[in-house]
């Protein structure tokens, strides 16, 4: 019997200890303060903070990143002001050309066609009907107008402000422009050497 006394101890020592565990309640922490950080948790509850929310809002009327806000508003007063107004912030270089010719033949020649005269794949085919040629007397295009409706979109035109960054924006509008001139059997306006481009957000 002595020989099994201790296994007996253990035995009931175990039982004691286990049997009024609760599963459904958290175990015991050992060390807690790698469970528990000493920092606030996110998303977290704590008096010190307006609202008591750790994540804090952004100031009013502060914005992004890397992103400036278009005053022009997406209805007819905005394009006429844009039309009006808004010139092309990046120079006339070869390179801003080129990349807008890249940009060009990407988002806009399947409608537009490669030289701007309104009648691309897509026209061709009888996808899309009523895309203008950029040297139609009656729209008058400018450098602000073209940034706008690429910016808002235009009736059946979508926007393509999420598909292109403000610079290149600014450079299909180059090279938009460079093809309406062509259109109206002007030369080609002379490149402007080697300048940096301002940061155009
Ligand atoms: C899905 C076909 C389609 C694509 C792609 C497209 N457009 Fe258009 N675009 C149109 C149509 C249709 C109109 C005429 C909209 C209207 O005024 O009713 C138009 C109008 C325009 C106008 C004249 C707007 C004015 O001031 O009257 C410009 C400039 C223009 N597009 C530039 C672009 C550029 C730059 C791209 C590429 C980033 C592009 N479009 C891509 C269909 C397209």
């Amino acid at each position: 019997m002595k020989r099994y006394s201790s296994l007996i101890y253990v035995l009931i020592l175990s039982f004691i200890l286990t049997s009024c565990f609760d599963k459904r309640k958290p175990n015991y922490q050992y060390f807690p303060d790698m469970y528990e950080p000493v920092s606030y948790e996110t998303y977290g509850e704590y008096d010190i903070f307006p609202n008591a929310q750790q994540a804090l809002e952004p100031v009013k009327e502060s914005i992004s990143r890397g992103w400036l806000p278009y005053d022009y508003e997406d209805n007819a007063e905005g394009y006429d002001l844009a039309k009006a107004d808004l010139t092309n912030p990046l120079p006339y270089t070869e390179e801003n050309y080129n990349k807008g010719r890249e940009m060009y033949d990407i988002y806009c020649a399947t409608c537009h066609g490669g030289n701007g005269n309104g009648k691309g794949y897509l026209v061709e085919r009888e996808k899309i009907l009523g895309v203008p040629s950029y040297d139609d007397i009656g729209r008058a295009i400018t450098e602000g107008s073209v940034y706008h409706v690429m910016y808002h979109g235009i009736n059946t035109m979508g926007s393509y402000a999420s598909q292109m960054s403000n610079e290149e924006l600014w450079q299909v509008t180059h090279y938009v422009m460079t093809l309406k001139d062509l259109l109206e059997d002007k030369e080609q306006k002379e490149f402007v050497e080697d300048v940096e481009n301002p940061v155009v957000r």
